[in-house]
């Protein structure tokens, strides 16, 4: 046996331990028994190629910074240009704008060319029209809107089974300016060409609106003595971290409308020595509430969780970064990993607290694994709702004091609202501590 077929059967052999198992049978139970769960789905079998060759593939694109948006795509011809054409007009494309383009191989899997353009500046509200490498068929998004109201879907750990399908059709019927995403994209875990697969089947979504992610424990290629890293996911899944001062695209931040949004990074150190918490402090200190009276922080891993799933895991990163966006008035925590819903009250250090950001967990996107139906008992107080059930989550800011947020059960293909609460900003309700010196201490600490 050469070298070469050794090597093959030794890689055979890793990809078969690292597999993941199927999940067990589901048992329906959780929070509302008269509820019966219909069993997880699976993987959808995707075709990962289009009719030419040269055409583009997986188109998204996200928010880069005010009035600009960045396009990618993934190209099969080595030779197409990174060009975006672009324009308000179907055909008419008045604008082009210039991008960059990279490969990335990871063990026997070469990756096809990944273009990133970012255009604008662009107008809000609009839409416009693309083509993208100077060919193929002409996509369209929307600007969000440069003041309120304004909508933002929200799912978590997505995958790609019959589930994540109906997820992802329910939220095409919501009427949305953003998609936020806290984490578990493809589960590719390191099996590459699910990438390709998930951006296909995440296209008529993500080209039409912008999808801004954070990274999740699936988006890491963990191969026993293989290099683990976040390689397909940085190489994807760009997002605007250079614009924001952030040296990673693990943790990074942006505005919508009246929105601040800071994507942290469950799997980047946290640590008060770390990048991370340098800029996020930096990045905290430049908030104004006059400009961007609401604050978001989305993360992968939950704090705030009754769930047996992944229960303590947030703890470190929570004792190293809540008091600091305690201080600094977080109106709504959303996180991902738990494979249920749960909404939380107004929580700090523990507890209730109505200064306190309003904390959600919503990992529920119809991924592989199924659901988490286990929770603790008694409920803690600070638990609302809970329910292990896929869906998806909508939040639209009405204004600088009131926003609405509700959870669509992904009940069997219908979407059902089943869980919807009003929400008062922490800048209406006087908890806005910026002013006060003992948190702004906490803030502006070197
Ligand atoms: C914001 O919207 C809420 C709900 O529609 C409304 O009751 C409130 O008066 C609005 N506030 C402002 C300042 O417009
Ligand atoms: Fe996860």
């Amino acid at each position: 046996m050469g070298l070469r077929a050794t090597r093959a059967t030794i890689l055979l052999f890793l990809f078969f331990l690292s597999s993941p198992l199927p999940s067990s049978t589901v048992i329906a139970g959780g929070s509302g028994e008269d509820y019966v769960r219909p069993l997880p789905r699976k993987t959808l079998s995707l075709p990962s190629k289009p009719k030419r060759s040269s055409d583009p593939q997986q188109v998204h694109i996200s928010l880069a910074g005010t009035q600009h948006m960045r396009i990618t795509w993934v190209s099969d011809d080595e030779f197409s240009r990174s060009i975006v054409e672009y324009g308000t007009s179907p055909g008419e494309y008045t604008s082009s704008s210039q991008g960059e383009s990279a490969f990335y191989k990871y063990l026997l899997y070469s990756s096809g060319k990944i273009n990133h353009v970012v255009i604008g500046p662009l107008e809000s509200s609009t839409t416009y029209f693309y083509r993208c490498g100077g060919q193929g068929p002409e996509f369209q998004f929307m600007t969000p809107p440069s003041e309120f109201p304004v909508t933002f879907s929200v799912v978590g750990d997505l995958g790609q089974t019959g589930w994540t399908k109906s997820t992802l059709d329910h939220i095409s019927q919501c009427k949305y300016d953003v998609h936020l995403l806290p984490g578990d994209l493809s589960y590719a875990d390191y099996q590459q060409h699910l990438w390709d697969s998930f951006g296909a089947l995440v296209q008529p979504l993500a080209s039409s609106r912008p999808w801004m992610v954070t990274e999740g424990n699936h988006e890491k290629e963990s191969i026993v003595f293989f290099k683990s890293g976040f390689q397909a996911y940085n190489a994807r899944w760009k997002m605007p971290y250079e614009e924001c001062g952030s040296t990673s695209n693990l943790y990074y931040s942006f505005e919508v409308a009246g929105v601040h949004i800071i994507m942290l990074g469950s799997y980047s150190d946290y640590d008060e020595n770390s990048d991370q918490y340098a800029w996020l402090k930096t990045d905290l200190a430049r908030l104004d509430r006059e400009r961007t009276p609401w604050l978001l922080v989305l993360l992968h891993v939950p704090w705030y969780n009754s769930n047996w799933a992944h229960q303590g895991e947030g703890k470190s990163m929570m004792a190293a970064m809540e008091p600091l966006l305690y201080a600094a008035g977080v109106d709504i925590f959303i996180a991902g990993h738990v494979h249920a819903y749960e909404r939380m009250d107004r929580v700090y250090n523990g507890g209730l607290d109505p200064c306190g950001p309003l904390h959600i967990t919503i990992g529920d996107g119809g991924n592989r694994e199924g659901l988490a139906h286990r929770f603790n008992h008694p409920k803690p107080e600070w638990s609302v709702y809970r329910e292990a059930s896929f869906g998806h989550g909508e939040l639209k800011i009405v204004n600088s004091t009131h926003a609405i947020w509700s959870w669509h059960r992904n009940d069997d293909d219908e979407s059902v609202k089943s869980d919807e609460v009003w929400i008062n900003s922490l800048a209406s309700t006087g908890c806005i501590h910026e002013n006060r010196p003992e948190y702004r201490k906490i803030l502006m600490s070197p």
